[in-house]
């Protein structure tokens, strides 16, 4: 996996310069960033950017902004009004720290700088305008009500109820796959991959974006909150409808081997080297937090 670039220092990069009148919505916006995510989404844009032949700093700014969108969906995700959760990434959730109102904005204004990021002066110097078009449609299609969002709504209005495995494979490829797919084809986008080299990408994202989802509902009831960094338990105390709740946990470990093994098939359609993005499949799959 690509280890010279330092996301978090490229996170902050983009971030305003300090305001007095602006300062909590900033700190907001800071500590979610800042509190220690695994930075899946930004991983895959450069490893993506790479296979692909192109440059990841590049897809740097590309990176960013699916990470930005990706903690805002988690600072609303834990919300009173949503799974009301009080830890995150080992720390305090933002809404407890900044409360409620500085939370939701904190979360707003890094789904805005997302967007501001894919299309900055260095995003621009580095892809070029349609590039930078192009993924900024991508990632918008994919954190809108068609894609995480709708997902979010899903799950919310699918609490309380039994419902069809069909229904949660789609809830799940929404309200997480669809960044993971985001991520992939925003390095791809990067790197002016083909056709093939696209839905290859896709393939493999919507593989490893629906067993992700299976394996964090795994471990909301297997993990502990210490090694997990948020609440265990979440779920049935919110009476999610969940892959777990319906099929429960040996029928789940086995549908994210099989979804493992067809994205490392995937991978095949790359002449590159792939043992990155192999590997990584395997560690999402065998995660712990
Ligand atoms: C958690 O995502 C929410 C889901 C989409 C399952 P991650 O497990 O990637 O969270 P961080 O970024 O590492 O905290
Ligand atoms: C969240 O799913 C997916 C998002 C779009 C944020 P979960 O509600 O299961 O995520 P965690 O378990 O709180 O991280
Ligand atoms: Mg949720
Ligand atoms: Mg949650
Ligand atoms: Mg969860």
């Amino acid at each position: 996996m690509n280890g010279t670039i330092n996301i978090e220092k490229e996170l902050l990069s983009f971030i305003p310069k300090d305001d007095k009148l602006i300062t909590t919505v900033l700190e907001s916006m800071k500590y979610s960033l800042t509190a220690g995510g695994k930075r899946v989404r930004p991983m895959l844009a450069l490893e993506f950017a790479e296979l692909c032949k192109g440059s990841p700093e590049a897809a740097v700014p590309f990176a960013c902004a699916v990470e930005m969108i990706h903690t805002y969906s988690l600072i609303h995700d834990d919300l009173p009004c949503m799974d009301d959760d009080d830890l995150r990434r080992g720390k305090p959730t933002n809404h407890k720290v900044f409360g409620e109102a500085a939370a939701v904005l904190g979360g707003d204004a890094l789904l805005t700088l997302a967007f501001e990021t894919i299309l900055s002066e260095r995003a621009v110097k580095l892809n070029g305008f349609e590039k930078c078009v192009k993924a900024g449609r991508l990632l918008a299609q994919c954190a809108g009500a068609e894609g995480m969002i709708g997902g979010q709504i899903i799950d919310i209005e699918s609490e309380n109820k039994s419902v069809s495995a069909d229904h949660l494979k789609i809830m799940d490829s929404k309200k997480t796959g669809e960044l993971i797919r985001a991520a992939c084809l925003l390095g791809c986008i990067s790197a002016g991959a083909d056709e093939d080299q696209m839905k290859a990408a896709e393939k493999y994202a919507s593989c490893i974006g629906l067993a992700f989802q299976i394996v964090d509902d795994m471990l909301d009831v297997l993990s502990d909150e210490a090694t997990l960094g948020k609440p265990i338990g979440s779920d049935k105390d919110n009476n999610k409808s969940t892959y777990v709740s319906l099929l429960g946990i040996d029928e789940c470990r086995r549908i994210a081997n099989e979804l493992t093994d067809q994205a490392i098939e995937s991978l095949s359609a790359f002449d590159g080297d792939t043992s990155a993005l192999k590997e990584f499949a395997e560690k999402l799959r065998d995660r712990k937090n």
